[in-house]
């Protein structure tokens, strides 16, 4: 994300004091604790129209955008800007990789690898699927379960350890004979399945 401290948004002109409303995610405390907002309203009140202009606008400021269009109708707009619509649906391909492991940095500028943060992501993932499709929470077993199928993927089958340098592999990749410059990063976790292990 591009992270500009200046960026403020224009929203539009107040409706009984006509002052111009300008919302600024990152202007941080006192005058916002944090970004977040909750936007209501009656149906049609303009709810998904806020919502899709601040989208194109923050595009304007080259700010990232993640967009869960829930009701089909963002599509246009999306792609208008140059965004990437991704269709999610049962049985496609989607080429996210939930288990893909990003390098991080903490407050004091240390690059880190959250292998631990990542395991509790996924396993609140699978919790999720878990309760969609049976109406339950997985229990301490299938998390633990779930925790070390992944350490043992992450850690002893691809190498993967809290330093960023483990994430990538060296230059060549012999199995498509490519040479790159620079660092290739190591192969999804998704392609990997554990043998023994059933939830
Ligand atoms: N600021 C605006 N200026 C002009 N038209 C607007 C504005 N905001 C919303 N609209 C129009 O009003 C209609 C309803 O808006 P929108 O779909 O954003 O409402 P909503 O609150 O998301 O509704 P729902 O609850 O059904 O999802 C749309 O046709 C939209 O284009
Ligand atoms: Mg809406």
């Amino acid at each position: 994300m591009v992270f500009n401290i200046r960026m403020a948004i224009f929203w539009g002109p107040e409706v009984d004091t006509k002052s111009s409303v300008i919302y600024n995610p990152h202007i941080g405390p006192p005058v916002l604790v944090n970004p977040m907002i909750f936007v209501a309203g009656t149906s049609g009140s303009g709810k998904s129209e806020t919502l899709m202009g601040q989208m194109e606008r923050a595009a304007a400021y080259g700010d990232w955008t993640t967009y869960f269009d829930l009701e089909n109708e963002a599509k246009e707009r999306i792609e208008n800007i140059d965004g990437k619509y991704i269709d999610v649906r049962p049985g496609f391909r989607i080429g996210l990789n939930p288990m893909d492991l990003e390098v991080e940095e903490d407050k004091n500028g240390r690059r880190f690898i959250d292998i631990y943060g990542k395991s509790t992501e996924m396993t609140l993932f699978l919790n999720v699927l878990v309760n969609q499709y049976f109406a339950r929470n997985l229990d301490g077993l299938e998390i633990t379960t779930i925790e070390e199928s992944l350490f043992n993927l992450y850690k002893h089958e691809r190498g993967i350890n809290e330093n960023p340098d483990s994430l990538y592999i060296d230059e060549v990749d012999p199995e498509n004979n490519k040479v790159t410059v620079g660092k290739v990063k190591k192969g999804n976790a998704d392609t990997i399945r554990p043998k023994s292990r059933t939830i």
